[in-house]
């Protein structure tokens, strides 16, 4: 009895089994012969063993980084460049915030701008997350890409024409040259927001990811999964 209870407070509060769960719910999702995004981080890393574990026949896979395609080719998934493909069956991702209305906030491991081009490319975008990551609303930071070129002009521009912005320390640049920041001021409307980032010269991509974008979202909480 003792132990049923004790297991069950650790289940409850542990997000590591709760992205375990979300991603293997999304690996379920999964058919022979799709072409599917990958994308990046910590809950994707559970996803890409239990695509491994599926055996799935002829899937072809696109990676949003270097991280997810080396430990994709070590399970025997197969990857290749996103210029031979044109549309996605399905991407999966991870989120860093997911708001009631399915907005979400992306990037906290600066791959947002590859992140983008997959699941829009997507016929079906499948957010995974840990019960962490579920917001009322969507809060800065909102991670921002930006193009090296004139980079402290672009953020002088984002912080008197939008909000505070910072570069982030300790971050390489994307794998496409672009350097991490954050954007640091209040956000309001996201569709509002996400048009004024855009609408900065020097902005390669934010973090902002609209509703409109997401087909399911599949949160682990304790031990199930929510499907919106
Ligand atoms: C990387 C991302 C990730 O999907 C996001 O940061 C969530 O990461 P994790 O699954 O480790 O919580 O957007 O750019």
């Amino acid at each position: 009895m003792l132990r049923l209870r004790l297991r069950h407070v650790v289940n409850a509060s542990n997000p590591d089994t709760e992205k375990k769960l979300a991603a293997e719910a999304a690996a379920a999702l999964l058919e022979e012969g799709m072409a599917v995004g990958l994308g990046t981080g910590s809950t994707v890393a559970h996803l890409l063993p239990a695509i491994a574990a599926r055996g799935l026949i002829g899937i072809r896979c696109v990676a949003t980084s270097v991280a997810t395609e080396s430990q994709a080719r070590e399970l025997g998934i197969p990857v290749e460049a996103f210029d031979s493909l044109e549309r996605l069956d399905m991407a999966i991702d991870g989120a860093d915030q997911v708001s009631r209305d399915r907005w979400l906030v992306k990037g906290g491991g600066g791959a947002h701008t590859r992140e983008k081009i997959v699941a829009a490319s997507a016929e079906r975008f499948v957010v995974i997350a840990d019960s962490s990551k579920a917001v009322d609303r969507i809060e800065p930071p909102i991670p921002l890409e930006l193009h090296a070129f004139g980079l402290g002009s672009t953020l002088v521009r984002i912080g008197s024409e939008v909000g505070e912005v910072s570069t982030r320390p300790d971050t390489p640049p994307s794998p496409d040259g672009g350097v991490i920041a954050d954007y640091r001021g209040a956000v309001g409307d996201p569709e509002a927001l996400a048009a004024a980032l855009a609408g900065v010269p020097g902005v390669v991509d934010h973090g902002v990811f609209p509703a409109a974008m997401v087909t399911d979202v599949l949160i682990g909480r304790g031990d199930s999964v929510d499907r919106a």
